[in-house]
């Protein structure tokens, strides 16, 4: 199938897209549905977070749907990706942002706890992109980003399991990319540094000194910073619009240097 027309869409650089964004109540999902919504996109967000979802998708308009669901259980993301269909007549693109972390030594790492970090981080963009098939298939020229992990390319102590869960993702997005490219899905992965967001405040929060942790994680960065939810928003806008038609399959570090240097 012939890609799409590079700079085709004139007003907004997703006017026209429907786009599921999951995780979207928070951080970078809901960094990423603002700036998907402003570009023109129709947007479905799906979190697991009811009343954060509600408040997320109102504050955006009526550019927004909210589709309430656990991105682990494949009946409810089943549901809520048919909802999103409804809503915006057809699905040109997803968006699997929903994640969880969880700072544990391997040596009291339990297989429950190893499974909560898979089946979220892992086992929930199987279910999306699963549900959601038939209707990029429909729309043609569209696209999946999922949001990986720096530390899956340079993994650090306490992680395992989620290192593991995005590692898998990486390649699982690989792999789809190789199939799915025939339909004219093209299929990027994004692995962000460290993102100011909830999920790494709770985790520099949960050490004794999280200003010494902060400077220590500045220093490893060529940037000497964190990163914003917007910035790497922007690198999911640039992989699910036309201007990148001759991008699939691959895997985007957005992280101030800190995986190579
Ligand atoms: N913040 C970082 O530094 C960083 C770095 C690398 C990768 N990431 C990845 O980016 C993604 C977004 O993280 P964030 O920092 O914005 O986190 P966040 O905690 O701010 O937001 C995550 C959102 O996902 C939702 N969610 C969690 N589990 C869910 C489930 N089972 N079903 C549906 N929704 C669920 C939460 O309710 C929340 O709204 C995650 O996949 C995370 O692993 C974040």
């Amino acid at each position: 199938m012939a890609g799409p027309e590079p700079g085709k869409r004139q007003d907004g650089r997703l006017r026209e897209r429907r786009i599921v964004i999951t995780g979207a109540a928070s951080g970078i999902g809901l960094a990423t549905s603002r700036l998907f919504a402003l570009e023109g996109a129709r947007i479905a967000m799906i979190d697991r977070d009811a009343a954060a979802l509600a408040e997320a998708a109102a504050g955006i308009g009526p550019a927004a749907h909210a589709c309430q669901a656990d991105v682990g259980d494949e009946e409810q993301v089943g549901r809520a990706i048919e909802q999103a269909a409804a809503a915006m007549s057809g699905i040109d693109g997803v968006v699997n942002a929903a994640g969880v972390s969880r700072r544990q030594p391997f040596t009291e790492m339990s297989k429950a706890d190893w499974s909560q970090v898979l089946r979220v981080n892992l086992d929930g963009p199987f279910h999306v992109c699963s549900a959601a098939l038939p209707h990029l298939r429909a729309a043609g020229a569209a696209t999946v980003v999922n949001i990986a992990s720096g530390v899956a390319l340079r993994p650090i102590a306490d992680c395992a399991a989620y290192a593991a869960s995005k590692g898998g993702l990486i390649a699982f997005g690989k792999a789809l990319a190789v199939e799915l490219a025939p339909y004219g899905i093209r299929v990027n992965t994004v692995c962000p540094g460290i993102v100011e967001t909830p999920m790494i405040r709770r985790s520099i929060d949960s050490y004794a000194d999280p200003e010494a942790v902060t400077q220590k994680l500045f220093e490893r960065r060529l940037l000497k910073r964190f990163g914003q939810p917007q910035e790497i928003a922007h690198a999911v806008l640039f992989l699910s619009n036309d201007e990148c038609a001759y991008v699939t399959g691959s895997v985007f570090a957005i992280d101030g240097g800190g995986t190579m240097h």
